[in-house]
């Protein structure tokens, strides 16, 4: 009966697999530093890692946008449901067809599904690829001044448990928002705010951008593949808000300026 966390040591996965593990419930992590490890580039070590489980948190590394992804998601699933996986909640990003390519597959499975489409987090900015920018106090990305109704990864976290662990969430797709549009420098100003800290947006080139993110320990073909995130998926298709947090918990989703408040200390070093 054994719930397979996969990125359970990442931004989402981790809170995941803590909640779980609170509730008293068989956890496993699926990752490269997981036991038995799990690498999506190594389809030997799936097997392992499904071994027993019943419910799987799908989460992909680094992005269901990224190519090959589409690949990977169909062959872990088919496999999944065939070895016994009777739930699958799957981490999907907003906007992405590719990413739809690979709901589409969850959603015909067989399994019992449910569908975070989420939009950007907000840890991003405090735990990820954007918190070194924060730290230098000047966010350069080629962004220009369309709106992300950025998603705070609790909430994320919130649905995702009840959806492995309740009934009612089967056959449903959420598509996931924070409660407010914020362009990148309105971000910067909101940052500001909570540490007192000057912190700026500056929008650059995406050849500017790569070299930057590499600069702070990004791999060059992951800054390659954010670059595309911002210059293809921040065109205005995700400029607006949904109620999916509402209609899966009941609750409003977690705001911006409350995040940054909570999370101030991070900054401040
Ligand atoms: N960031 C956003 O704004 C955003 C928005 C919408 C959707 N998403 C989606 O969120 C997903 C990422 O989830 P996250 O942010 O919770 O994770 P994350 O913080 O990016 O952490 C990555 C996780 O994947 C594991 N991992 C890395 N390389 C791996 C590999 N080759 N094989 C197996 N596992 C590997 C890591 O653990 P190890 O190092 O131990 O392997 C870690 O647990 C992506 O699919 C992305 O599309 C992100």
């Amino acid at each position: 009966m054994t719930i397979l966390v996969l990125g359970g040591t990442g931004k989402t996965g981790r809170r995941i697999a803590d909640r779980l593990t609170a509730l008293d419930l068989p956890v496993r992590i699926g990752s490269r530093s997981g036991t038995p490890a799990f690498e999506w580039q190594d389809r030997s070590t799936w097997p392992a890692a499904l071994d027993g489980v019943t419910s799987v948190y799908l989460s992909y590394y680094p992005d269901l946008a990224f190519p090959g992804a589409y690949d990977d998601i169909k062959a872990f699933t088919e496999l999944a449901v065939r070895t016994g996986t009777r739930r699958l909640v799957l981490l999907s990003g907003r906007g992405e067809p590719e990413a739809q390519a690979s709901e589409r597959t969850v959603q015909e499975s067989g399994a019992e599904w449910t569908v975070l489409r989420c939009s950007w987090f907000m840890q991003n900015f405090s735990e990820d690829f954007l918190l070194g920018a924060v730290l230098d106090g000047v966010i350069a990305l080629p962004a220009t001044d369309v709106p992300e109704p950025f998603l705070d990864v609790e909430d994320i976290v919130d649905i995702a448990v009840a959806a492995l662990t309740q009934e009612g969430h089967a056959g449903r797709l959420y598509e996931l928002t924070g409660p407010r549009l914020l362009t990148f420098a309105q971000v910067a100003a909101e940052l500001s705010a909570a540490t007192g800290r000057e912190i700026t947006f500056v929008p650059v080139t995406t050849d500017e951008y790569i070299a930057s993110a590499v600069s702070h320990g990004v791999t060059p073909e992951e800054a390659a593949g954010l670059s595309h995130l911002f210059t293809e998926i921040l065109d205005g298709r995700n400029a607006s808000i949904t109620d999916g947090v509402h209609q899966a918990l009941g609750r409003p989703a977690r705001d911006f300026a409350d995040f940054a408040r909570a999370n101030a200390q991070v900054w401040k070093r």
